[in-house]
Parts: structure tokens; sequence; C-alpha cells
């Protein structure tokens, strides 16, 4: 709330002897940060409304008799703030003595310690010596599990509400509670019941003690043990910001990392919960070839000849249409340009996709409806419970949108008939339509009909993978050039293909990063197997690596460096968070060293910087997209 108000309206008021300038209604705590003046809280916290309960914050206000919450109080003109003066200092000194009263002395086995609000503000503002003796402590449970994701040491507490606040205003549930009273004070979950919560791996970050932990990051690291990356959740195509916690060459934790547009702070368990598939050991770690002698380790370059070689070959004697290529939608956009230009341009096939599904007939009309401007929206629209399985966060925009914002949320149920939706959708104001991919000529109709009815009306689609839009912009598809151009020729669906080289039709099949559902498919095994040439490019061994006559170790989602384009369009950047066990190229390296082996010039080095370069070239729209914003696409038209 600090500074969105026009300069004439701004309230100046002293900190600490600085002038500063905020917004009515701003808090004291808004005015001290503007001043870059410290001020310790517990209780507070940027995305809950105030309770002042722990009075962690108290600062002397000119004029008022006693010390103030800063987190509190609200900002007037010509107010006089002291935080750092003796009666404010003495006051925080008891304070953190009482708050470490019957603590436990456990910071050497918390997973907080080096992370901590406790340790941190009594180290700085807390008393030296305790007056307490260690074994008048009043002592409570410890270690309880209060599901298979969260452990509670309720002696750790120090009961500043947030965790009761954050499932009252941010989920809407109610499942912890605070019991008993005074000194004899815990938290629980309600009737004690396991929290079911989906979103409850907030928990521990919410908290500013180690009274609440993740079961799973339990006794880990360290937080000086781990290094620190920051990029994008791979679960799912909303796109939530993430940190990437790993220690030496494994993903300790995923931890949330607040990007307003999107995720508002918040992580889904799904999400938070994903990474230790991504440290599972069993790799495709090194090249390998089919020979006559069996299946060989061979060198990358011998790897990279043969499957040049291979494909060329089957080029020459069928003609490139004999060829299907085959990304995933967990490739970065870099990666997803790059196969659809060797496909294209240098391969010379039509045939090619990412994805199970058809994409008849896509356009960037999808997904006009940023998340954030759900918010801004009067009325919004959500077709079936499709939406927010897909991408659980939304639950919380839609929760905050309905409470905090006071909009209409109208969920209905199949089946999508317009003339029943827009009865119920009242006023004149702005509408907002949010639909599953699988439901997006549903929620197109539903915007013709309202923008033709006179209202604003845009539509926000929710696809299955991290960049399963990204690759549907880039023209990973049949029919689709980059841009949402019509290519000239339609080429066949990724299951037509699949079909194809069963029957023989396809002699060849690259495939690159296969995801879960392409080796689910009974398909895939029958569709290698009755290809000549299989070269396949993947970080897991299965049906794909076992049966590629050339195989290439590729990348996980942390181990990349590029930009994956969410739900919404907006370009994010993912991180190499950590380094594969194998010193052979990117995935981006080898498809445009396979590309120069074919004879193909990328005209760029093979690296996301340049390749991005390249693809917001083709597809204007992107072009200064890569920072986290969303592209225009009426610059295209
Ligand atoms: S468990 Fe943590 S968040 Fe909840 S009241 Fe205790 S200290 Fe606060
Ligand atoms: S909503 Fe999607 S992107 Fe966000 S944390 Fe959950 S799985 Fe990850
Ligand atoms: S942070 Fe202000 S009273 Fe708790």
């Amino acid at each position: 709330m600090a500074d969105t108000a026009p300069a004439s309206e701004l309230v100046t008021l002293e900190v600490d002897g600085r002038s500063v300038e905020v917004a009515p209604g701003s808090l004291v705590w808004d005015a001290c940060e503007r001043a870059g003046v410290f001020v310790p809280v517990y209780c507070a916290h940027k995305k809950l409304e105030p309770v002042a309960v722990c009075r962690m914050c108290l600062v002397e206000v000119q004029g008022m008799p006693k010390l103030q919450p800063a987190c509190a109080t609200r900002v007037s003109p010509g107010m006089v703030v002291r935080t750092a003066t003796e009666q404010v200092r003495k006051f925080r000194d008891s304070n953190l003595e009482f708050l470490l009263l019957n603590h436990p002395l456990d910071c050497p086995v918390c997973d907080r310690g080096g992370e901590c609000d406790l340790q941190d503000f009594t180290q700085r503002y807390g008393p030296g010596q305790s007056r307490q003796s260690i074994t008048e402590k009043v002592h409570f449970n410890k270690a309880v599990p209060l599901s298979d994701k969260i452990i509670l040491d309720q002696e750790r507490c120090i009961l500043c509400w947030r965790c009761v606040r954050y499932y009252e205003e941010i989920t809407g549930e109610r499942e912890i509670v605070l019991q008993e009273r005074g000194v004899h004070t815990l938290v629980d979950t309600f009737e004690h019941q396991p929290l079911r919560s989906e979103f409850q791996g907030n928990l521990p970050e919410i908290c500013p003690v180690g009274a609440l932990t993740h079961a799973k990051y339990r006794f880990r690291a360290r937080p000086w043990d781990l290094r620190r990356t920051a990029s994008i959740c791979s679960h799912c195509s909303y796109g939530c910001s993430v940190f990437v916690d790993a220690r030496e060459d494994q993903v300790a934790r995923y931890a949330s990392s607040d990007n307003p547009d999107v995720d508002d702070s918040w992580l889904c368990d799904r999400g938070r919960y994903s990474f230790p598939e991504l440290n599972r050991k069993d790799r495709v770690l090194s090249p390998e070839a089919a020979t006559a002698g069996g299946r060989q380790v061979v060198s990358y370059q011998d790897a990279l000849g043969r499957a040049a070689g291979q494909l060329l070959r089957v080029g020459s004697d069928n003609g490139g249409e004999a060829i299907g290529v085959i990304g995933s939608d967990l490739m970065t956009n870099e990666e997803a340009f790059l196969l659809q230009w060797l496909a294209r341009d240098i391969i010379g096939t039509p045939h090619l996709g990412h994805r199970l599904l058809p994409a008849p007939e896509i356009s960037p009309l999808d997904f006009e409806l940023g998340i954030a401007e759900i918010e801004e929206c009067d009325q919004v629209v959500v077709l079936g419970p499709l939406p927010e399985q897909l991408a659980p966060v939304l639950t919380l925009r839609l929760f905050k949108a309905g409470t905090k914002r006071a909009r209409k949320i109208l969920r209905v149920e199949a089946p999508f008939t317009v003339a029943a939706i827009r009865k119920q959708v009242i006023g004149e104001g702005r509408v907002g339509v949010v639909a599953a991919e699988s439901d997006r000529e549903a929620a197109l109709k539903l915007r013709t009909a309202l923008t033709g009815a006179g209202r604003r009306c845009e539509v926000l689609t929710l696809m299955e993978r991290v960049n399963s839009r990204g690759c549907q912009d880039l023209g990973l598809l049949p029919g689709w050039l980059p841009g949402y151009r019509r290519a000239p020729s339609p080429g066949m669906e990724l299951p037509d293909i699949l079909e194809a080289a069963i029957a023989g039709r396809i002699k060849a099949l690259l495939v690159v990063n296969p995801g879960p559902d392409l080796e689910a498919d009974p398909r895939l095994e029958a569709a290698l197997k009755g290809a000549e040439v299989t070269v396949v490019v993947a970080a897991f061994p299965g049906v794909a690596s076992r049966n590629a006559t050339v195989l290439l170790p590729g990348r996980t989602i942390v181990e990349k460096a590029g930009t994956v384009t969410n739900a919404e369009g907006r370009v994010q950047r993912v991180r190499t968070a950590v380094e594969p066990k194998f010193a052979f190229p990117s995935d981006l390296k080898i498809l445009g060293d396979l590309a120069r082996a074919m004879g193909g010039e990328l005209g760029a080095q093979p690296l996301a910087g340049p390749v991005y370069d390249l693809l917001a070239r083709a597809v204007p729209a992107y072009r200064g997209a890569q920072a986290g914003l969303r592209p225009r696409w009426e610059a295209t038209a």
C-alpha cells in the first residue's frame, strides 16, 4: 500500500528522523520499510490482516502515551515515529525474554535453525541470559504429525496466530486452532483431525519459527548447506515462482517466492512436494547406440554422427515426411522453437507434435485474461472443477477475489450451455471466464456471446504442463507455425504419428524429452519398434530410451536454463539449479548440434539467450517478454 497513490495524496511522516511519503491508510510498518528502517515482527505478515498479538513491533509515536504496534497503526500526516529509543529497546528485550520462557533449547536440532526469526531477533534485540531455570519450563508435545506432510512441535510455537489466520484468510479452510488458555495455550488441528488442505505446505513458511516443519525436509539440510536458485514450479501450467534449494546434486526443497501476478506467494502441495521425482537416481547417463553387437555406450560425437546419418538416410530414401518429430511440454521455449525448426527446415517433415490431445483451433484469445486480472473482474465464471484441479493455486486467487475484492465467483457445472450461463451473469461490468483446455470451445462461445451483448469478457485457459502454452505459441504442433500462423501443410497429430509408425508409414522417429503421458501410452513402444530409426533424447530410462537406435542423455527441468510460458501467456525464466551427473551438452545444444550434423545452420549459438532472440524474431509478441511479461499478441496482428 506504500506508494500507489498520486503524489498529491501521499501522507508525509517522520521515521527515526527520516521524512517519508506513503499512501493514506498505510501502516507505520510500511512507512518504516519505506524509510529503510527495520522493525521486527512475528504476527504481522504482508499477506494477512494485522492482529497485533505478539507486540514485537512496538514503536514510539510522538503524542501517544504508550508504545504502538507498527503492524496495526495507520499513518497520519506529520506523525513522528521512533523505533530505536531506550523504551522500545527495553520492551523488545523483555518481550523476547517472555517468548523464550518456555521455548525449548532446540536450535541445534531444529529444521528452522539458521532461518528462524526467534533466533535472529533474540540475537539482535534479546537478553543475553535467561532468568528462567531450564527445569521450570512448561513442556508440550514434540514432533506431532499433523499429516504426512507437516510436523508440529507445540513447544516451539510463539502463538503468533499466523497459521490460524492463513487458513481463515488465504484458503478459507479451518484446520488449525488455538486451544486452552494462558501459559497452556497451544496450536493443534481441529479435533485432532489430520490436515487435508491442498495448501498445507505453505504453513512452515508462514510460521516464523520451527513449530511447523515439512516432513519431507526434516533433518535434510541446514540453510547454509543449500544453494538457492530462483525458478518456476514445473508441475503445471500456472507457473508459480519458486526457489529451488539444492544440496549438492539433489533438490532438498521448493520454497515459495512471491510473484504477485501469478502465485501471490503461495504454492500448492502437489507442486511444492513434486521435487523428489527430479532426484531420481535412475537416469540416462551416457550416449548409447544400437549396434550389430547389441546396445553400446558411445561417445557424444559418435552418437550425434549416427543420429544425423540415420535420419538423413531415411529422409533421402523416403522423403522427410517419413520422419516424425516428437517433443513434449516439459521442454523450454528455446528447445521447442529449435525442435520445430529442425523438423520443418532441416528434416523437412510437417509431422511434429508435443501432446497426445489434438489442438484444433488454438488462438491467443484462449489466454487474454491474466491471472491477477481475475481480481479486477466483476464476475468470474469458472467452468467446472477442472481448472482448479489442473492448477490448484488458482483456487486461492479465486478465494481472494471473492473475499478480499468482493468479486462474484460463479462456478458452473457441465454441460456448459451459453444460454444457461448467460442468465447467471449479472450486472454490466467485466467478466472473466476460466476454463480447462478441454472446455476452451465452451469458454470462447461464452466470450463471443457476452462481448456481442456489449460486455467486456476475457478467457483464461488452464493447460496441463509447465510449458504447454509455450510449445503451442512456438509452433511445436502440426499445422501451426510459431506465432499462431497456419502451416502450409497440416501434418499429422502426435497420435497419428504413432499409428503411422506402427503401420510402417513413418520410418524414423526423433523423440525429445518424452513426458509421462507419452511414456504411459501403449502405442509408443509399438511405434518405436515399427520405425527403422529412433533417435531419443531422454533424462530418464523408459520405453523411449529402451527402444532407441541412438540415445542421448537429456536434462530435467531443474538442470535446464531458458524460458517457459505459463497458462496466461507469461514468459518466465527457469534456471539451472542442479548440475547433471554427466558432462554432456544440454538438450538445446544437442538439437543445435544435430541440426548442424544434418547440414543445417541455425545462425546463432544453441544457447538459451541467442535462441530466444531468434524465436522473438519469428514471434514478435515474444520480443522483450523474457523478463517475466505476458507477450503482447496484438503486436503480431
Ligand atoms: S505454529 Fe507457528 S504460525 Fe502457528 S501460531 Fe505457532 S508460531 Fe505462529
Ligand atoms: S499451481 Fe501449479 S505451478 Fe503452482 S505450485 Fe501448484 S503445481 Fe506448481
Ligand atoms: S508484529 Fe506487530 S504486534 Fe505482532
